[in-house]
C-alpha cells in the first residue's frame, strides 16, 4: 500500500508520529510537510523527538492569509498528487494544510482518510470549522477519537467509513510521557519544582486577534499569580508574540515567557503543572490525560468529554472568570474516565486502511 501523508502545524506532527511508525513496517509512506510552520520550534524539534523521519517533500508553502496559503498548497499537493499516485491520502486534524490536502486529493479521485475526524466547535468565526466540516465530506474514511465525534458525523448524515479508533495524540503521550519525565530538564533549567507553577498556552485568532482578549487574559495570570505565588508560565507560539510586539504589550510580572519548547518538555511541564490553562485543543486533552485540572480559554470546546468529566472548565477569556475557576474551583479526586482510548488508535487505523482501499480508485488514476 503506498499512502502519502501531509502535515505542515505542530500538532499534525505529533498526531501523525505514531501512524507513521506503524505504517513504515509494513508499507511505502511519502511524508508531504506543507511548510505552514516553518520556525526549528515549531516544526524540526518534532521530527527529532517523535523519531519521525525527515520529510521526502517539504513543500515551503509558509506563512500567508487563509486564501493564499491553503491555494498555494492546493497547487503543490495536487502536482505531488498525480507525480506520486499513491493508494490513500492521509490528513489530520483541521488546519489549511488539512484542507488542503484532502480538496486536492478528492479533485483527483484518490481516497481519503482523515484522522481525528467528527470534531466540531460549531463556531463558524473558527478557521479549523471549515476546515474540518469540508475535510470530512471529502473523506472517505473517518477515523473518530470519540463516540461524540461518530454520533456528530452521524447527525450530518456521514455514516459510510466511519471508525471510532481513540486519540492518536494519546498514542504519543503515551509513548513519550516516562520519556519526557526522565530527558527533560525544562524544570530544572526555569528553576520550577513541580505543583509550584501553572503552566499556559495561547494561539488561537480569537485570543490573539483581539487586543482586548488578550490583555485581559495576561491581567488574569498575573492576578493569579498575586493570589496564588504561583507563575504563569507560557510557552508563545509565534503568531502570539507577533500579536504581542505589535500591540506593545509586555508579559506581567507573573508570566514567565519562554520561547515554544519541544514536545518532551512540553509533557514535562503538564505533567508537573499544578492546573494548566489553554486555548489550544491538544493541550485540553493532554491536560485530562494527565489529569491536570484545565482551564479552556475559548467560548466553547470541541473536547465536551473534557468538560463533562469535570477535568476542564470553559471559560472564554474574561479576567475575573478565569482567576476564579484558577483559584476557587474544586477539581475532581479520582483519575478521569478514558474516553480518549486506549493508546492504539494507530494500529486500528492502519488496519483499517489495509482492508478498505476502494476498488479502481487509485487504478483510474494511474492510468
Ligand atoms: C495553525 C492552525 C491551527 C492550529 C495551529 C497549531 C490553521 C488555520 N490554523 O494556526 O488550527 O491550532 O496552527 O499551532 O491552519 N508563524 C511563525 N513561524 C512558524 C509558523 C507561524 O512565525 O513556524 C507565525 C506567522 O506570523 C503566521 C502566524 O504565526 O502568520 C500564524 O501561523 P498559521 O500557521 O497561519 O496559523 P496558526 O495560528 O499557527
Ligand atoms: N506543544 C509543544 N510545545 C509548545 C506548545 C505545544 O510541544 O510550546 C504541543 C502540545 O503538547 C500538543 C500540541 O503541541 O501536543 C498542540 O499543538 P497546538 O496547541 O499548537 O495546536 P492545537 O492542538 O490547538 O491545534
Amino acid at each position: 500500500m503506498n499512502i502519502l501523508t501531509i502535515v505542515g502545524a505542530r500538532p499534525q506532527f505529533i498526531k501523525a508520529a505514531p501512524v507513521s511508525h506503524v505504517l513504515r513496517d509494513r508499507h511505502r509512506e511519502v511524508l508531504v510537510h506543507t511548510g505552514q510552520h516553518y520556525d526549528a520550534s515549531m516544526s524540526d524539534v518534532f521530527f527529532a523527538e517523535l523519531g519521525i523521519p525527515e520529510p521526502d517533500i517539504n513543500l515551503g508553502i509558509g506563512s500567508g492569509s487563509h486564501g493564499q496559503q491553503t491555494g498555494r498548497m492546493l497547487m503543490a499537493i495536487e502536482a505531488v498528487l498525480l507525480a506520486q499516485r499513491p493508494d490513500w491520502v492521509l490528513v489530520y486534524g483541521d488546519t489549511n494544510s488539512t484542507l488542503a490536502g484532502a480538496l486536492a486529493a478528492v479533485k483527483l479521485g484518490v481516497p481519503v482518510a482523515h484522522v481525528e475526524a467528527g470534531l466540531r466547535s460549531f463556531n463558524r468565526a473558527m478557521p479549523e470549522e471549515h476546515n474540518r466540516v469540508l475535510t470530512d465530506h471529502c473523506a472517505d474514511l473517518l477515523f473518530c477519537p470519540t463516540q461524540t465525534a461518530v454520533d456528530l458525523l452521524a447527525a450530518e448524515g456521514v455514516t459510510v467509513g466511519v471508525h471510532r479508533v481513540g486519540d492518536v495524540m494519546v498514542d504519543a503521550l503515551r509513548q513519550h510521557a516516562s520519556l519526557a519525565r526522565q530527558r527533560s530538564e525544562i524544570l530544572a533549567r526555569l528553576g520550577l519544582s513541580a505543583q509550584g507553577y501553572l503552566l499556559a498556552t495561547v494561539h488561537r485568532p480569537y485570543n490573539t486577534d483581539a487586543p482586548d482578549n488578550l490583555r485581559s487574559i495576561l491581567a488574569a495570570f498575573d492576578d493569579i499569580w498575586r493570589q496564588t505565588g504561583r507563575p504563569v508560565v507560557l510557552p508563545l507560539h509565534p503568531r502570539t508574540r507577533k500579536q504581542l510586539a505589535a500591540l506593545g504589550l509586555a508579559a506581567p510580572a507573573g508570566v514567565r515567557l519562554i520561547e515554544p519548547v519541544g514536545y518532551l518538555d512540553m509533557l514535562a511541564l503538564e505533567q508537573a503543572a499544578a492546573l494548566i490553562l489553554t486555548d489550544s485543543g491538544g493541550v485540553q486533552k493532554e491536560a485530562y490525560t494527565f489529569a491536570v485540572p484545565c482551564i479552556t480559554l475559548r467560548p466553547e470546546t470541541e473536547w465536551v468529554e473534557t468538560v463533562q468529566a469535570g477535568w476542564n472548565v470553559v471559560v472564554g477569556a474574561d479576567r475575573p472568570t478565569i482567576v476564579q475557576a484558577a483559584t476557587q474551583r474544586a477539581w475532581p479526586a479520582g483519575p478521569p474516565p478514558p474516553v480518549f482510548g486506549d493508546g492504539h488508535a494507530a494500529e486500528r487505523i492502519v488496519a483499517v486502511l489495509e482492508t478498505s482501499l476502494p476498488a479502481g480508485t487509485a487504478a483510474e488514476l494511474r492510468r
